[in-house]
């Protein structure tokens, strides 16, 4: 008993200078997290950072149905605009492919031809083709709106998905 007693002592005396510690650290550490998330935010783009998209452009409606011509027209677009990076297939193999780099690093388009593609909403594909992130280009000015969507609607043929396979089946021989 007699040995414990200065042991705990010793141990309330170091907690409390701990608390202390913590307690008048705790501004400044705050402080320099704040300024850090701040340098984080104005800090360019780095790969595998998550591509952020509002969620009211998430939830932006299609307005263009996926018709034999809207999807015609999307993939004339697709090739134009989008194949020299994406891949005839959108699996990331276009010609120039293996020449982007962001910040100096190598980057690689994303794969097109992923099923997790129907995670994302025709919002959210309109929003990254209209913005682009570095090193893809912003699509806002070269192509129209509707134009937009209709690559939306052909770049989700490029993904399997069972809602689609009739689409493919319809379409699979034209592309
Ligand atoms: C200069 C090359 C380049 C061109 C041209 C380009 N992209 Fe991209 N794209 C990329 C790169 C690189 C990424 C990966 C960006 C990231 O997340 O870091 C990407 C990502 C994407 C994504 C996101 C994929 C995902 O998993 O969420 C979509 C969708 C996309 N591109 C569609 C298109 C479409 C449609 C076009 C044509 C209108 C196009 N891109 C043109 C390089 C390009």
């Amino acid at each position: 008993m007699n040995a414990k007693e200065p042991a705990m002592k010793t141990n309330s005396f170091s907690n409390a200078r701990i608390t202390h510690a913590l307690t008048s650290a705790s501004p400044v550490t705050a402080l320099v997290l704040g300024l850090l998330a701040a340098v984080a935010q104005n800090a360019p783009k780095t790969e595998g950072e998550a591509w952020t998209i509002p969620a009211r452009a998430a939830r932006k409606q299609n307005p263009i149905p996926t018709d034999e011509n809207s999807l015609a027209q999307g993939k004339e677009l697709f090739v134009a605009g989008c194949l020299p990076c994406h891949g005839p297939a959108g699996k990331g193999d276009g010609p120039v492919a293996g020449t982007l780099e962001r910040n100096g690093v190598p980057v690689r388009p994303g794969d097109l031809s992923n099923a997790k593609l129907w995670e994302q909403t025709d919002g959210t594909l309109f929003w990254k083709i209209s913005e682009g992130k570095s090193p893809m280009p912003s699509f806002q000015e070269a192509f129209s709106e509707e134009q937009r969507w209709q690559i939306v609607n052909f770049v989700r043929t490029l993904a399997p998905h069972e809602r689609d396979k009739n689409q493919k089946a319809k379409f699979g021989d034209k592309q």
